[in-house]
């Protein structure tokens, strides 16, 4: 058991898995409007593959999958490959499987999601401005982002989280409309700094808005009170003037929480990296396609956690962006 260590004693309990590259949305800070190079659709992995991958990773483990993309809903598969995941065996009992959605068609899959054994979603939302909307994710969808945010809250998926990236002269002037707005829609809402992960590597260290701004701006409305227990989850927590709400803050870049990080991923097309940033990827998916054994396709999981560096090194001089974007990686 347990064979996910890498060489700074972090276990890895937390797989997340990008289904698709594709998306309705083409977010800035992700993808560029036009000239994606997609992912071949024979380079997809099957439901059989995912579950077999999956299966290993339980066995060596991993107690939680998270489904991304690109955007999940996307995946014609969808709700097989959940039904699939939340029935395998972990270390705790069966899998728990999470998925972060851009929320767009949301409302109809739900009960087939709730049905499949999903356990919770987190849904972004960068602004409740349809002009901003149309501005940052290229397409005029905030209608449907809005379904599916309502859909969420009368499911039964919880706890119901909401991201928002904070960006300079973009949303920054909206953390506290998007705190009201989660707390009716009984979600916790987080922020996230914007990290160097787009396509058309725009990003701009003085263009971020850092977790202490976002602070000092959450602090002119509510009163905060710092959460324990924060354990390997990258949002660091605060309650809502007393509660019970609370609001996270994910500081990727001013405050990372690499020391602590959980996470493997798998791209879409079945590459394993070992962090968002990571320059290197183990190719699972030939593994696979080449009847690798369960032992075989366990060694690269271990290979990969075990070249897993200290931290992403933002900071550093010698940083570089990785090549894929945030749609291929898998948020
Ligand atoms: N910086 C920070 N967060 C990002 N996301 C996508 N791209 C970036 C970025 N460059 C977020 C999305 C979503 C999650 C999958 O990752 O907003 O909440
Ligand atoms: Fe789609 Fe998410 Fe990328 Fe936006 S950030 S384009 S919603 S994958």
């Amino acid at each position: 058991m347990s064979g996910l260590v890498d060489g700074f004693g972090r276990v890895h309990r937390d797989l997340r898995i990008s289904l698709t590259d594709k998306c309705s949305l083409r977010c800035t800070y992700c993808m560029p409007a036009e000239g994606v190079p997609w992912i071949p659709k024979q380079s997809v992995l099957t439901p059989d593959e995912i579950e077999r991958v999956v299966r290993v990773a339980a066995d060596e483990g991993v107690e939680t999958v998270r489904l991304t993309g690109g955007e999940p809903l996307i995946s014609p598969n969808l709700i097989e490959i959940v039904r699939r995941l939340a029935a395998i065996e972990g270390p705790n009992g069966q899998i728990e499987v999470a998925m972060t959605t851009n929320g767009i068609r949301l409302p109809e899959f739900i009960p087939g999601l709730e049905e499949a054994g999903l356990s919770r979603l987190n849904i972004s939302i960068d602004t409740l401005d349809p002009d901003r909307f149309m501005e940052l994710t290229r397409r005029d969808r905030l209608i449907d982002v809005l379904a599916g945010i309502e859909s969420a809250r009368r499911s039964s998926l919880r706890p119901l989280k909401l991201n928002a990236v904070v960006m300079r002269g973009i949303n920054e002037d909206e953390v506290v409309d998007l705190v009201e707005f989660a707390i009716e829609h009984e979600a916790q809402m987080r922020f996230i700094e914007h990290m160097p992960l787009d396509i058309g590597h725009t990003w701009d260290r003085g263009e971020m808005v850092p977790r202490e701004e976002i602070l000092a701006s959450l602090s002119e409305k509510f009163s905060l009170e710092p959460l324990p227990g924060r354990a390997g989850a990258p949002a660091e927590l605060f309650s809502i003037d007393g509660g019970p709400y609370t609001v996270g803050v994910i500081a990727s870049v001013t405050a990372p929480f690499c020391a602590n990080c959980d996470r493997l991923r798998l791209t879409a097309d079945g590459q394993l990296r070992n962090c968002l940033f990571a320059r290197e990827e183990l190719d699972l998916r030939t593994a696979l396609r080449n009847d690798a054994s369960d032992e075989g396709i366990r060694d690269i999981m271990r290979a990969s956690v075990a070249a897993k560096r200290a931290g992403h090194g933002i900071g550093r001089p010698d940083f570089v962006q990785p090549e894929r974007g945030m749609n291929a990686i898998g948020g």
